[in-house]
């Protein structure tokens, strides 16, 4: 069984489906994790990454290579583990660059569905309810407001000046909503979460009513 979530940057997401995937035991994919390591792996190889002047084939024919291996907690590429490098802004930032490109999404979008065959799974992302797996039988769709999203983030960082914060997750958002391909909206038949005023534990409680309700 797929059940997605997706979702905008530090909308409570990522900790939703962490405690969705302890509480039902399933596996989790966190394709954001998958975006910023192409993108990584992309800029170690020197790859330009100007939009209208990358080398569309190069990063094909490179990508044909590679595979993802995401075992708990890690996100592996091509053999090499990005882990510890993908968890700042700018990594965020690079991942949301090449999100728009579309050799990246139909290698990534491929092997989110290679992972999830025969498994009990949450997929985690921005497109994971509309264009990976348009058939889970459960999806969620998370949003709170910028503000918000830029209060958490300050949280979590040592030294952070709170306009930035809130200039760069509106940026994303920007980048996100606005690509042509596979843009972050909520699928139709999503449950939509507005996680502005919930704790994670109540976010938590609502979701496993609605798993456990289509489950039954
Ligand atoms: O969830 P995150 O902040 O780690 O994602 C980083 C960026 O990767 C996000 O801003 C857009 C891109 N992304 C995407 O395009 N599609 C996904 N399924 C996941 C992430």
């Amino acid at each position: 069984m797929v059940i997605t979530i997706d979702g905008y940057a530090a909308s409570g997401k990522s900790s939703a489906a962490i405690g969705l995937a302890n509480a039902l035991q399933f596996r989790l994919l966190n394709t954001g994790w998958m975006y910023r390591a192409a993108g990584m792996a992309l800029r170690d190889r020197g790859f330009d990454l100007v939009p209208e002047t990358r080398d569309r084939e190069g990063i094909r024919d490179l990508f044909a290579e590679f595979h993802f291996d995401m075992p708990p907690d890690k996100v592996i590429f091509g053999g090499v583990d990005f882990t510890d490098r993908i968890m700042c802004e700018g990594a965020g930032a690079l991942a949301s660059l090449v999100g728009t490109f579309a050799e990246v999404r139909e290698k990534l979008k491929a092997e989110q569905r290679r992972l999830a065959i025969g498994e009990d799974i949450i997929c985690e992302g921005r497109d994971q309810g509309t264009a990976v797996f348009p058939e889970a039988r459960v999806k969620f769709f998370f949003w709170a407001s910028p503000e918000v999203r830029a209060a958490r983030r300050m949280n979590q960082l040592v030294h952070a000046d709170y306009d930035t914060v809130l200039k760069q997750i509106r940026d994303r958002d920007t980048q996100d909503e606005s690509r042509s391909l596979d843009p972050l909206m909520a699928a139709p038949d999503a449950i939509r979460c507005d996680t502005s005023e919930l704790s994670e534990a109540e976010v938590l409680r609502q979701m496993l009513a609605v798993v456990n309700a289509r489950r039954g």
